[in-house]
C-alpha cells in the first residue's frame, strides 16, 4: 500500500551478551517489508575485543545510532544512556523499543521508551536469580515491571512473571534467541583454528571464565578462584580469557605474577597450564567451549550454550536465574568454595559427555517467533 508507515522497531543494544541475543532478530527484520527496524547501541561497550568483532562475525548490521556512553558507575552509565536515548525516540518515534537481556543498556532504554509512551518488549524476560544484590537481577525485574510484551526463554520465567502478577496476555513463551544464533554459527565454528592456536587438543583442556563483581571485585573471593584454578590446571590446563574487569583485577590485586609463577613451574612444554588470555571473538569462543572437557563460569549465557553442547559446566555462584540448565542441562551449580569447586570437577570430568534433553523451544526459531507476535500485535 503506497504511503503506509512502516512499523518502526527501535532495537537497544549495549554489551557484549546483547549481541548474540540481536543478530537473529535484525536477520527476521528482513523478512518482513513492513517492519523497519532500527538498531541503537548505547556503546556500554565499546572496544574491539568485546564489540566490533561480535559485529563483523555475526553479520549485525553496523548500528543507526551509537551513543557513546562508555564505562561509569551504574548510576552515571544509565542516567547518560537516558538522556542520550530520549532524543532518539523523540525523532524516530518507534510503535516498539525492544530490549534484551539484563544489562544497564536494557533498563535504561526501556525506562525510557515506557516514559514516553512506546511501546517495550524484553527479550528473556521473566529470569529470576532472587538476588538483589546483583545488578542484573534489579535490571530484569524492573525491566519486566515497565514492558508490554515479556518474551520468555524458559519455563521458570513463566511462573516468576505469573507470580508476580503479570497479565498473561502480555506473557510469550519463545524460546532463546541466543541458541538461534548457536545453531546458526555452529557449523562455521568448525573452522575456527583457536585449538591449534592455543595447542590444545580437544577435550584435553577446561575453559573459565569469570566477571560477575561478587566474584572478581573482591580480592579474597578471587584469590580464592584463582588458587583452585592453579590446582585444576595441574591436572587439566586452562585457558581462561579473561572479561576487561577481570584482567584488571587480577593485575591490581597482584595475582598475575602468581599466575606466572605457576607457569614457570609447570612442565616446559604445556606452555602454562592455567592461561589467561585476551577475550576471544564468537566463533573462537564457540569452539572453544565446544571442545573443552569441563567449563567453568559464572556467565548466564555460557550456562545456556553449554546446556546445547552438551558439555559439563560448573557454575561459580550461588544462584542461577536460568533453572532449566540445572534442570536437564549439565549445569551444576558449586558456589565459590574451593573444596566444593575441586570436588565438583573431579565428579563432572569424570562424567562428561552425558546425553541430555534440550530445553523447549530452544530449537533455532525464538527470533521467528517474537518477530511473528510483534507483527501480529
Ligand atoms: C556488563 C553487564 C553484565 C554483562 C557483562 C558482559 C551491567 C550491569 N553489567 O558488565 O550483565 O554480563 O557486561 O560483559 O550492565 N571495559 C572495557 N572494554 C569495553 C567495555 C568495558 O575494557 O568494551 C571495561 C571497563 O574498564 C569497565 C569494565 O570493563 O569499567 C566493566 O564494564 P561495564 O560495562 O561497566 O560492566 P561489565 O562488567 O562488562
Amino acid at each position: 500500500m503506497e504511503g503506509k508507515r512502516k512499523i518502526r522497531i527501535i532495537n537497544v543494544v549495549g554489551a557484549r551478551p546483547n549481541f548474540m541475543k540481536i543478530a537473529p532478530l535484525m536477520k527476521e527484520y528482513k523478512n518482513y517489508p513492513e517492519i523497519k527496524s532500527i538498531l541503537v547501541h548505547t556503546g556500554q561497550h565499546y572496544t574491539r575485543e568485546m564489540n566490533d568483532v561480535f559485529f563483523d562475525q555475526l553479520e549485525i548490521p553496523r548500528p543507526d545510532i551509537n551513543l557513546e556512553i562508555g564505562s561509569a558507575s551504574h548510576a552515571v552509565q544509565t542516567a547518560e544512556i537516558m538522556k542520550r536515548f530520549e532524543p532518539v525516540i523523540l525523532k524516530y518515534k518507534p510503535d516498539v523499543v525492544l530490549v534484551v537481556g539484563d544489562v544497564n543498556s536494557t533498563l535504561a532504554c526501556a525506562l525510557v521508551a515506557a516514559k514516553l509512551g512506546v511501546k517495550v518488549a524484553h527479550v528473556e524476560a521473566g529470569l529470576r536469580s532472587f538476588d538483589r544484590q546483583m545488578p542484573e537481577e534489579i535490571n530484569r525485574v524492573l525491566t519486566d515491571a515497565i514492558s508490554d510484551y515479556l518474551f520468555v526463554t524458559e519455563r521458570s520465567g513463566l511462573k516468576n512473571l505469573k507470580n508476580e502478577g503479570f497479565p498473561k496476555k502480555k506473557i510469550f513463551f519463545v524460546g532463546n534467541v541466543m541458541v538461534d544464533t548457536l545453531l546458526r554459527n555452529l557449523e562455521q565454528s568448525k573452522s575456527s583454528t583457536i585449538l591449534e592456536d592455543l595447542k590444545l587438543h580437544g577435550k584435553c583442556y577446561t575453559v573459565v571464565t569469570l566477571h560477575r563483581p561478587s566474584n572478581v571485585d573482591d580480592p579474597i573471593v578471587l584469590g580464592a578462584l584463582i588458587e583452585v584454578f592453579e590446582k585444576i590446571s595441574q591436572e587439566l590446563p586452562i585457558i581462561f580469557p579473561a572479561h576487561p574487569r577481570t584482567r584488571k583485577n587480577i593485575e591490581l590485586f597482584g595475582f598475575m605474577k602468581k599466575i606466572s609463577e605457576t607457569k614457570r613451574r609447570a612442565h616446559p612444554a604445556s606452555d602454562g597450564r592455567l592461561r589467561v588470555i585476551d577475550p576471544i571473538g564468537y566463533l573462537d569462543f564457540l569452539k572453544l567451549m565446544a571442545s573443552a572437557k569441563v567449563v567453568l563460569t559464572d556467565s548466564g549465557g555460557i550456562q545456556e550454550e553449554t546446556t546445547i553442547l552438551k558439555v559439563p559446566c560448573l557454575t561459580l555462584r550461588e544462584n542461577t536465574e536460568r533453572p532449566i540448565t540445572l534442570e536437564i542441562g549439565t549445569n551444576k551449580m558449586v558456589g565459590t568454595d574451593p573444596a566444593r569447586i575441586l570436588a565438583a570437577f573431579h565428579q563432572v570430568s569424570e562424567n562428561s559427555g552425558r546425553r541430555c534433553r534440550t530445553p523447549d523451544l530452544w530449537d533455532g526459531y525464538a527470533s521467528k517467533r517474537i518477530v511473528e507476535i510483534l507483527m501480529r500485535n
